[in-house]
């Protein structure tokens, strides 16, 4: 691996945002906002949310504003991929500069295993997401530039880079998460939850009580509380906390008005209200993460909207699941490394020299680790704790394990250490009947569960050392080079 990759870099920068309205000044200040004026809801903001990840070289996408949508007053806006290149991340995430993927998700984990702690939100009166307030008859969802995003969608998404807010009525605790949500009409909406998703889990309480399951859901948020919100945080765990932790200083929330749940308050637009497990309406389908509409329309519980707060000129986001690369991607991988680096050593693993999960695997389907072999069995168990800790687990496929002279980061390196340090019968490992979903293409049925491969793509611990030697010149000599020979190297 090249000696700057992953090692002495994890600056922090304490120039924060204040909210979404503050880092778009920012982002376009770092020339990475392009905005796109005249753009129509039905299908034109979805497509170019999509053509610009799959034109642009890794990591390296502009978020897109997009203003003066067709037929919506001029102030409302939508903005899609904020967080979604390595410069604007590590910005979010307050970090200096990176040089390389990797920086980003060492300084991250650097700070889940160091200094990191849960900072609760600070409750306040009132807020900006309070500048307007619709209730019960007044609501009508169709006043927002809510796109159509993909040509073979069920309906029009209010929410994808969204974040659904319930209580646990048992443990009282928030929980914050990322589901689609659907317009069916001006005041109700369906969401689609995987099996085994905390808000699911806390739906189904009240559901199992007859009662339906209070909900705010926000639409335009920090992008610090999207990448909370559609991370694996652990059960129990407020998100509004953990993005609270990455800020470095307390979330400001408000209460709703109905149910008192609490909303961020500089938020663009959230909505209240409760889903009903007994009023089902048809949801989906919808284009997903793993490049498929995979699972068919279905009758899903419904949410009544009683109350819409939004700010004046709001603006909502927008995430495209698509075939890989998304708007969302890049960060989820490198959330994602950082999150499953940071388990496993907690876990007891030693040695790790860094983690990628890469976007071609929608950030989790073929994820990558790369260690510092230590002891007979060591890649193994890192293979298994990668695959299997939470923030690896759902919806997985390929885990591959690399010796600290590849770049997990880098498919080439990558795909070099699987065709020569890896023999496939006795190298590669199963895991069976594993947490996975109904947008898994490969899945036709209950109860969803997938298979896995553990790759060992690492010289053979037996004769690890005995291994041939690689044929590629020294550091040493080819700084020589470098030096000696500096006009070609400027020019190639
Ligand atoms: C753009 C986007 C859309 C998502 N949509 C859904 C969805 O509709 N249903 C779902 O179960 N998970 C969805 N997810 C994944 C969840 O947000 C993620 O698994 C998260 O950890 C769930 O939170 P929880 O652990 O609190 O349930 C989505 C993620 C992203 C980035």
């Amino acid at each position: 691996m090249d000696d700057a990759i992953g090692k002495s870099w994890s600056g922090r920068n304490q120039d924060r945002h204040e909210d979404l309205r503050d880092l778009i000044e920012r982002i376009d200040q770092m020339g990475e906002l392009e905005r796109v004026e005249g753009a129509d809801w039905n299908l034109e903001m979805g497509t170019l949310a999509e053509m610009v990840c799959q034109d642009s070289a890794a990591g390296r996408a502009p978020a897109l504003l997009f203003e003066k949508i067709e037929g919506f007053p001029d102030g409302f806006r939508v903005l899609a991929g904020a967080a979604n290149s390595m410069r604007r991340l590590a910005y979010i995430l307050g970090f200096d500069e990176p040089r390389n993927s990797l920086d980003v998700v060492q300084a991250c984990r650097d700070r889940l295993r160091t200094d990191f702690e849960l900072i609760p939100p600070e409750e306040q009166d009132g807020g900006p997401v309070f500048d307007n307030i619709d209730r019960d008859d007044e609501v009508d969802l169709y006043k927002f530039p809510i796109p159509f995003i993909h040509e073979g969608d069920g309906g029009r998404y209010i929410g994808t880079d969204d974040m659904v807010i319930t209580r646990d009525p048992e443990e009282d605790w928030i929980n914050a998460a990322t589901y689609r949500v659907m317009v069916q009409n001006k005041n109700t909406c369906g969401i689609w939850m995987s099996p085994g998703k905390h808000g699911r889990l806390i739906r189904e309480k009240y559901f199992a009580k007859g009662e339906p399951c209070p909900v705010v859901i926000c639409f335009g948020q920090d992008p610090l509380l999207f990448l909370a919100a559609h991370n694996e945080i652990d059960w129990g765990t407020n998100e509004m906390h953990y993005a609270g932790g990455h800020r470095g200083f307390p979330f400001e929330t408000v209460k709703s008005e109905i149910h008192g749940l609490p909303i961020p308050a500089r938020a663009e637009i959230a909505i209240e209200g409760e889903i009903y497990g007994d009023e089902l309406m048809p949801e989906g389908p919808f284009g997903e993460f793993m490049g498929y509409y995979a699972s068919d329309r279905s009758d899903e519980p419904s949410i009544k909207v009683r109350r819409v707060y939004y700010r004046n000129d709001p603006i909502m986001c927008l995430a495209n699941p698509a075939r890989p690369p998304n708007n969302f991607t890049y960060a989820r991988s490198a959330m994602k490394a950082a999150m499953i680096w940071d388990e496993v050593e907690k876990a007891g693993l030693p040695g790790v020299q860094g983690v990628w999960c890469h976007e071609a695997g929608a950030g989790r389907l073929f994820n990558v680790i790369a260690i510092k072999q230590l002891y007979p069995g060591h890649v193994s168990q890192a293979g298994m704790l990668a695959a299997n800790c939470h923030a690896g687990n759902y919806a997985g496929r390929w885990v591959t394990v690399v010796d600290e002279d590849i770049d997990p980061t880098d498919l080439y390196d990558v795909i070099w250490a699987m065709s020569t340090r890896c023999d496939p019968p006795s190298d590669i490992d199963f895991i069976r009947r594993a947490w996975s979903t109904p947008l898994d293409p490969l899945l036709q049925g209950p109860p969803y569960e997938n298979n896995r491969a553990i790759v060992d793509a690492c010289r053979p611990w037996g004769w690890k050392d005995d291994f041939p030697a690689v044929a590629q010149a020294t550091p040493e000599l080819k700084a020589k080079m470098r030096e000696k020979f500096a006009g070609l190297f400027d020019r190639i």
